[in-house]
């Protein structure tokens, strides 16, 4: 693949500290994640960022710790990755899916209030794509119906609502340092939340429930027991990672700025070409330009979503789909009951949706290779 989907932008200050790390003779939890940590709670305006091993780990600790109960519904969408209601179900609740917006395929928060039963105690909106979702409606509603939020912000860091970072809006919010995130740590993954005790029992709970962290156990101040309260997950981000991710942290800005001039470079290219359909911004969000979407109007084409991809992964470049909505997943189905016609708009958009390439190390011509390739094909494959 000459152009791939994704490439991270490494450079020698990551590699560096992670050397430094390895010389220093602690390699897991310890003074590089609590930099790192202390630094991404700045940088979203939340009270507690906890370093953990993936966002996957982060949204699994908020649900657990929300007081939820088994069966308990929580109000989701299907347009995600398999971890946003898989960890639901892993915790013995119901995820309750809602139809999405064609605008931005965040979930539709008109939705949300028809699907509210007596066993609905949360809402979990996930910002597709770097799209905040309209939170100030999910939390009215949620305040209303005495409903948590727990919010997956696994595209989002970076993205800012009505300009509060997502992640300083008060609810307990997992980020994701995948390798094609918009920082990374390689695997990782951050939770904050302003509740200082909730904070406390997560920390606790990401080592399996004991009671100290491994180096304050080892520290100067003398040996200390740890306690068990209750059992816990090997969840803790380790000092490698962090280490590439207080870096990582530090160029965030310069690598969004890439980001939204590539994202616009493509709206522009595509706005005249009716067999694609581009996504919008609305006016109240910063979007994080995580992932770039076009939605393939299938009735002008000759081919499928699936043959196009082939098509342009032939050409070199690297796509992906994001997502075949959870919804027509066996699992999902089987347990939920729902089919394709459950949410037709998810169901569009599972048939027609593919990602471009879209990260700062791609270059401007490898942007205008990417459209003209795009363009190239749907000429060739036009009814
Ligand atoms: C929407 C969404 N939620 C959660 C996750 C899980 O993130 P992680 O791989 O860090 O556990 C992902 C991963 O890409 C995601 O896209």
């Amino acid at each position: 693949m000459d152009l791939p989907f994704h490439r991270p932008w490494i450079e020698d200050d990551e590699i560096n500290e992670v050397v430094d790390t390895l010389k220093s003779g602690w390699l897991t939890t310890g003074p590089k994640t609590h930099r790192f940590e202390n630094a991404f709670k700045e940088y979203v305006s939340a009270k507690h960022a906890i370093g953990l091993n993936s966002c996957t780990a982060g949204l699994r600790l908020a649900v657990m710790t929300a007081g939820f109960e088994d069966g308990d519904e929580i109000i989701t969408t299907p347009m995600t990755f398999p971890a946003t209601s898989n960890v639901l179900v892993l915790e013995r609740l119901r995820p309750v899916f809602i139809d999405i917006e064609p605008e931005t395929l965040n979930m539709d928060v008109n939705k949300i209030e028809a699907s509210i039963t007596p066993r609905t105690r949360g809402i979990l909106p996930v910002h597709f794509g770097g799209h905040p979702c309209d939170m100030d409606v999910i939390q009215d509603i949620a305040r209303r119906k005495g409903l948590a939020v727990i919010e997956d912000a696994a595209h989002a860091t970076d993205a800012k609502y009505k300009g509060t970072p997502i992640g300083g809006l008060g609810n307990p919010t997992a980020f994701s340092f995948y390798a094609n995130k918009n920082i990374t740590t390689g695997e990782g993954g951050m939770l904050t939340l302003n509740d200082d005790a909730r904070a406390e029992s997560i920390r606790t709970l990401r080592t399996h429930g004991m009671s100290r962290d491994a180096w304050k156990r080892f520290g100067k101040s003398g040996f200390a027991h740890w306690s068990l309260e209750e059992p816990g997950f090997k969840y803790n981000m380790a000092d490698i990672n962090a280490a590439l991710g207080i870096h990582q942290l530090k160029k965030a800005q310069r690598f969004l700025k890439l980001r939204q001039e590539y994202a616009e470079s493509y709206d522009r290219a595509f706005q005249d070409e009716p067999a694609i359909e581009t996504f919008q911004t609305r006016d109240y969000a910063l979007h994080a330009r995580h992932l770039y979407l076009i939605a393939l109007d299938l009735k002008q084409l000759t081919v499928t979503r699936d043959e196009f991809l082939n098509l342009i992964q032939s050409s070199g470049i690297g796509v992906a789909v994001h997502y075949i909505a959870l919804h027509l997943q066996p699992f999902y189905q089987r347990e939920l009951g729902y089919n394709a016609k459950s949410f037709p708009i998810a169901t569009r958009y599972s048939d027609s949706v593919l990602s471009l390439p879209l990260y700062p190390k791609m270059t401007p011509e490898d942007v205008a290779r990417v459209v003209d390739t795009t363009l190239g094909l749907i000429q060739k494959n036009r009814k």
